[in-house]
């Protein structure tokens, strides 16, 4: 049995002492107490060791955003590996709006880098996936997302695969308010992600790893995602910068019926 994972990827909002600590000194024990799901908060780097002293007494995981894939040496505004492992457990990577040509550029090349970088220093990769609006009404999907899974685990050891936590997050349901239906992405998760990861790992990784949904996930969509068996869990973006994610990581959490 996969444990679900939710993850709140704050992106560049809550980025002041002043705003970051009071949220989540008032969500921490609600968001501790409940059982059964892992819970990882991603905020931006300027708050992230303030964040983890907050819940250093709690089993809610902390995550970055972002890392370089060197050690140290001379590059300007960059963050290490070894920097991030002094106070976080997870490391986000790939995400669209950083692989945008727009914006930072990160090309599959740099992604493949940061995360055999993040393992080495025992940190937990999140590696996010997703094809746009132009390559999903092509019908491009499936192999745009399998080359993104290849290019970015070729060559790791199955045990260091299975240590990773993908999310797939299709860019057209990013912060539009318009998710994908809980059965695509439940498709897409099976065939598209795991299936690649089969041929490469084999069918024992490919059924160990956990596979997050991302894209307008709130707590009222939440459980039509999480009852589906391919999707362990969300990455989740707005609706992690409100009270209302805790309910959102309540209602991820298995039932005991
Ligand atoms: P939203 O949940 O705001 O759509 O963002 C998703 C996301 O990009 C998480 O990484």
């Amino acid at each position: 049995m996969r444990r679900p994972i939710i993850a709140g990827n704050w992106k560049m909002h809550l980025g002041r002492l002043d705003e970051a600590l009071p949220f989540v000194r008032s969500i921490r024990h609600a968001l501790n107490e409940i059982e059964g799901v892992d819970r990882v908060l991603c905020p931006p780097y300027t708050v992230l060791a303030a964040v983890a002293e907050a819940l250093a007494a709690t089993k809610i995981g902390v995550g970055a955003q972002n890392l370089h894939w060197e050690d140290r040496g001379a590059h300007t505004g960059e963050i290490s590996p070894g920097m991030l492992a002094e106070c976080c457990q997870f490391v986000i990577m790939g995400h669209s709006e950083r692989r945008a040509s727009g914006g930072e550029g990160e090309t599959d090349k740099a992604v493949q880098r940061k995360l055999r970088a993040a393992l080495a220093h025992g940190l937990t990769p999140i590696l996010c996936i997703g094809e746009n609006l132009a390559q999903n009404e092509a019908g491009q999907t499936h192999e745009f997302v399998s080359s993104q899974i290849r290019s970015a685990l070729n060559d790791l050891s199955p045990d260091d695969a299975q240590k990773c936590v993908i999310a797939y997050e299709p860019i057209w349901a990013i912060g539009t308010g318009k998710a994908a239906t809980p059965a695509d992405a439940n498709r897409i998760i099976g065939l598209t992600v795991r299936g690649p990861i089969a041929e490469m790992f084999g069918g024992t990784v490919a059924e160990a790893i956990r596979v997050q949904y991302g894209g307008s996930v709130n707590a009222d969509n939440i459980a039509g995602f999480m009852a589906m068996p391919e999707i362990d869990g969300a990455l989740v973006g707005g609706a992690s910068l409100k009270p209302d994610f805790v309910e959102l990581v309540r209602r991820a959490a298995p039932t005991t019926a």
